[in-house]
């Protein structure tokens, strides 16, 4: 009796720490934010795999009280087919209503046929950046924002997202961090900051080993799961996802929605995740 309570116990305790969504907000300072856009505010929402956020939900709140500058969503808005899109309609609305909403693709919106998805972004009021870019304006100063097609499978063209993209300071959306890994040396410098998701913080966690995989096929990765980092000359953050791929859980590993604020900084070293909840 005592074994079966346990084991019922323990499913809900799984199942209810699978549906939480952790806030998480994170300053990011650079010399190379423009006074402008000091205090800047970043919404970044990925990896929905169908999941989506009730407009009248205590997360949707926390994303409105925030009052985004803009909203940046990183892909993965499907697992395996683009009518599982159809039920974030209400939300893609909600968001593009609440801030300019911008959109890259992710590796499985590829394989589920992104030109649908695409379509239903657009419908939705979000812009969709696929290897391109948009130029944002605040007070006379500059921001670009460029958005790349998913690097993990391959649709990516950095050069294409940046052509004619005047020389301001840069932030890329790319859906998979082992896109940056492998290229990150070829990133202009005018990039300084890098949003990303794909690896769902792991999905799985095991007490004191961590990950056990980051999405890319290595097994207990040491790096490049989650959160903020330094590569190079530029700024990375990695968000967890909000739903899930092949088992139905998440583990030690808390879906999260981002909210970033630029800092115009002397001091890169200012950067970081302020907290969380
Ligand atoms: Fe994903």
């Amino acid at each position: 009796m005592l074994a079966s309570f346990s084991k019922v116990f323990s499913a809900f305790y799984i199942w209810r720490a699978s549906r939480r969504i952790s806030i998480e907000k994170v300053i990011i300072s650079s010399q190379q934010v423009p006074s402008e856009f000091s205090g800047f505010r970043i919404a970044l929402l990925t990896d929905f795999h169908g999941r989506t956020l009730e407009p009248a939900g205590e997360a949707f709140r926390e994303i409105s009280h925030f009052m985004p500058d803009i909203i940046c969503l990183g892909g993965d808005y499907v697992n395996s087919h683009p009518l599982q899109a159809e039920r974030l309609r209400p939300m893609l609305r909600k968001l593009s209503e609440l801030a300019p909403t911008y959109a890259v693709s992710g590796n499985h919106d590829h394989r589920a046929g992104w030109s649908k998805l695409s379509s239903l972004l657009s419908e939705c009021g979000a812009y969709v950046l696929a290897n391109s870019h948009v130029v944002i304006e605040k007070a006379g100063a500059k921001l670009c924002l460029a958005g790349v097609n998913d690097p993990a499978s391959g649709h990516d063209d950095l050069k294409a997202a940046l052509f004619s993209a005047p020389q301001e300071p840069t932030i890329c959306i790319a859906h998979s961090p082992s896109w940056f890994v492998h290229r990150q040396n070829t990133l202009p410098p005018q990039v300084f900051l890098v949003l990303a998701g794909h690896t769902h913080g792991g999905q799985i966690k095991l007490p004191l080993i961590g990950a056990v995989t980051n999405a890319t096929g290595m097994l207990f990765p040491r790096r490049l799961v989650e959160g903020l980092s330094r590569e190079g000359h530029t700024w990375l953050y990695i968000n967890r996802g909000l739903g899930y791929t092949k088992v139905p859980i998440r583990f030690m590993s808390p879906a999260e929605i981002t909210l970033i604020t630029l800092n115009m900084s002397s001091g890169e070293a200012e950067s970081k995740i302020e907290g969380g909840k």
